[in-house]
C-alpha cells in the first residue's frame, strides 16, 4: 500500500476525475506492504483455484437483492471472492482500495467493461442502424471512437452554457410538485424526479424541450422513461440468467427507445431551429451521423434514473435528520434570500463553481449531503472491469481476462475505511477529522479513461435540485421503512411519499 501526501494547491486545476487520482498517486509516495500480508504472513501468492468461492446465486439477482450478498460476502467469505455463473464462467469480487488501485492502475487506455453484452448484441444484429454498439457496451477501438467525441464529457461547453435553462427546468419541476402536492401535503417524488431528470438532459443533447414537466408528462417521454427503466432491468438479468429472453424481452422496447431517439436527433439536424447544443456540436465537427444518436441513447440511458435515485435517497436520509436539513437550508437563505432566487446567479463569473467537490459556493451542507448520500446509497453498487494482463489481487492470482468488480458501495460499508459506516453522517465530509475516513475510496463515479462521462453534469444537477427542493420545501417521510432493491440501479424497494412542506417565503 502507498501512503499518500497529496500537495493541495494544485487540486483545484485537476478536472474532478484526476482529483480523485490524487488520493491514489502522489508526489511523495511512502511504499507499504500489501494489505493482504497482515491476511497471509507467509506472503506467499496464492493460485486462483484456492480463492474463496460463492455461487452460482441466480435467486439473489433474481429477487434482486444481489447487493446484500456482495456486501455479506467480505465479512463472511473473504477479502476477495470469486463468483461462479451457471454457464461455469466467474466473476472477482475485490473490496479493498489497493486492489481498486491495481486494476484502475492496470486497465490501460481503453478499460474493458462487459455488463452490457445484450445491448451490444442488438446494436450488432442492426448493422444498417448501428455503426457501433456503443459508449456502455463497447470496447477498445469502438468504445475509444465514442468517447473521443465529448472528451471531456457533459461538462465545459457541453454543459455549462445551458445552466440557465436547467435551472429554468428546475423551476418547472418545483412548480410540478407544488401543483401534485395531495391534501396531506404528501407526493412521491422520483417519478417527477424521473421526468426533470429526462427533460434536462434532453435540453443539453437536443436544446429544446420535451415536454416532460406537464402535469401528466408528454407520452412519448413517460414511454421513453419507462422503455429505460425496463432496459436497465433487463441489462441486469441478462449478465447472469436468461439471456435469450432477456433479449426477447429487450427487442421491441430498444426498437421503440432507439426509433424515438434517433426521430430527435434527426429533427435537431435538420430543422436547425433549436440552438446550439451536444447533437449539433457532434454535426457541425463533420462527426459521422450514424455514431451521433447512439451516443445519445447513451447519454439519455445514462442519465435518467441515476440522478434521480441519489437525490431520492438524499432526501430519504435528510427526512430522518431534520437538524442536518436545518443547517443546509440555512446556508441555502443565505446564498438564496427568497424562494424565487436564482441559484445560478450567485456564482455568476465562477465557471467552476458549483461542482460537487469544489468547496466554494455550494452549500457546504449541500455538497456534504450529496457525497455522503453517494457513499452510503449510491446509485451503483461499484465499477466492473476485465483484466487485461494478469494482477495480483488480495494475495492471489488473477488471470487476464477475468472479470472483476470492484465494490465501491460495500467498501464505503468497512469500518477499514469509515467510522460508523452504515450512518448518515454528512458531517464527516464537513470536518474531515471529525469522524475516521480513508480518501479514494468514495468513488461512485468510477475512475480513469472510462470513467463516468456525465460526472460534471450529474454534479451540477444534484447540487442544483437538492438547493431548490430545500430552499422550497420542508421534506419529511413517516411511513415505513424503505429497503433497497437492485435492477442494475440501487432503487427503492416501495414508493418513497415524501410530506412536503412549501417554505413560506
Ligand atoms: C449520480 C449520478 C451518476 C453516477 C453515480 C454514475 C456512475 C457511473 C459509473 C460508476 C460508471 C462506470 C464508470 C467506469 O467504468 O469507470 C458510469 C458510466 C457511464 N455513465 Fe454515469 N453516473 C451518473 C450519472 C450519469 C449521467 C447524468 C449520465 C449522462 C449524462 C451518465 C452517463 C454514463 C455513461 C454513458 C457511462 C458509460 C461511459 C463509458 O463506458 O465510457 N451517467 N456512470
Amino acid at each position: 500500500m502507498a501512503l499518500l501526501k497529496t500537495n493541495r494547491p494544485f487540486l483545484k486545476l485537476l478536472p474532478t476525475g484526476c482529483r480523485i487520482l490524487s488520493c491514489c498517486f502522489s508526489s511523495r509516495i511512502i511504499e507499504q506492504p500489501p494489505y493482504w500480508h497482515k491476511i497471509f504472513p507467509d506472503k506467499r501468492i496464492r493460485n486462483f483455484d484456492e480463492m474463496p468461492t460463492v455461487g452460482p446465486v441466480i435467486e439473489e439477482y433474481k429477487n434482486f437483492k444481489i447487493h446484500e450478498s456482495y456486501q455479506r460476502w467480505v465479512k463472511d467469505v473473504g477479502h476477495v471472492v470469486k463468483e461462479l455463473f451457471p454457464d461455469g464462467s466467474c466473476c472477482v469480487h475485490v473490496y479493498y482500495k489497493d486492489d481498486f488501485k491495481t486494476v484502475y492502475q492496470n486497465d490501460g487506455g481503453h478499460p474493458l467493461r462487459k455488463s452490457h453484452g445484450i445491448i451490444a448484441k442488438y446494436r450488432q444484429d442492426r448493422p444498417l442502424i448501428y455503426g457501433n454498439v456503443g459508449l456502455g457496451p463497447g470496447l477498445g477501438a469502438e468504445w475509444a471512437k465514442l468517447r473521443k467525441m465529448i472528451p471531456s464529457g457533459v461538462g465545459g461547453k457541453y454543459y455549462l452554457p445551458f445552466r440557465y435553462d436547467l435551472e429554468g427546468i428546475t423551476n418547472d419541476f418545483i412548480e410540478l410538485i407544488l401543483s401534485k402536492l395531495d391534501k396531506n401535503g404528501e407526493v412521491e417524488l422520483l417519478p417527477l424526479l424521473f421526468r426533470w431528470a429526462f427533460e434536462s438532459i434532453g435540453f443539453v443533447v437536443l436544446n429544446r424541450h420535451l415536454g416532460s414537466l406537464r402535469f401528466d408528462g408528454e407520452e412519448e417521454v413517460n414511454n421513453l422513461i419507462e422503455a429505460a427503466h425496463l432496459t436497465n432491468e433487463i441489462v441486469f438479468l441478462s449478465n447472469v440468467c436468461d439471456f435469450e429472453k432477456q433479449y426477447e424481452r429487450l427487442v421491441p422496447i430498444q426498437d421503440y427507445f432507439a426509433s424515438k431517439v434517433i426521430q430527435y436527433v434527426e429533427d435537431t439536424i435538420n430543422l436547425h431551429s433549436y440552438g446550439p447544443c451536444i447533437v449539433t456540436n457532434l454535426w457541425e465537427a463533420g462527426f459521422d451521423v450514424k455514431l451521433i444518436p447512439i451516443l445519445i441513447m447513451d447519454l439519455f440511458q445514462g442519465a435518467i434514473a441515476t440522478v434521480p435515485l441519489t437525490l431520492t435517497w438524499a432526501l430519504y436520509h435528510l427526512s430522518r435528520c431534520p437538524g442536518i436539513q436545518e443547517r443546509a437550508r440555512e446556508e441555502l437563505i443565505e446564498r438564496m434570500p427568497t424562494k424565487q432566487s436564482k441559484y445560478y446567479k450567485n456564482i455568476e463569473g465562477e465557471r467552476r463553481g458549483e461542482l460537487l467537490l469544489e468547496p466554494g459556493h455550494a452549500s457546504p451542507h449541500v455538497q456534504a449531503i450529496l457525497r455522503e448520500t453517494l457513499r452510503l446509497s449510491p446509485p451503483i453498487i461499484g465499477n466492473g472491469r476485465v483484466s487485461q494482463k494478469d494482477l495480483v489481487l488480495g494475495g492471489y492470482m488473477v488471470p487476464a481476462g477475468t472479470m472483476i468488480v470492484l465494490q465501491i458501495q460495500a467498501a464505503c460499508m468497512l469500518e477499514d475505511y469509515f467510522e460508523r459506516p452504515s450512518e448518515f453522517l454528512p458531517d464527516r465530509y464537513i470536518d474531515r477529522n471529525k469522524y475516521h475516513q480513508v480518501t479514494g475510496v468514495n468513488i461512485p463515479f468510477g475512475f480513469g479513461a472510462r470513467f463516468c462521462i456525465g460526472q460534471p453534469f450529474a454534479h451540477g444537477q444534484l447540487i442544483l435540485a437538492l438547493s431548490k427542493i430545500l430552499r422550497n420545501f420542508e421534506v419529511s417521510y413517516d411511513r415505513e421503512e424503505v429497503g433497497v432493491i437492485n435492477r442494475l440501479h440501487n432503487e427503492p424497494d416501495r414508493p418513497v411519499i415524501f410530506k412536503m412542506k412549501p417554505l413560506k417565503q
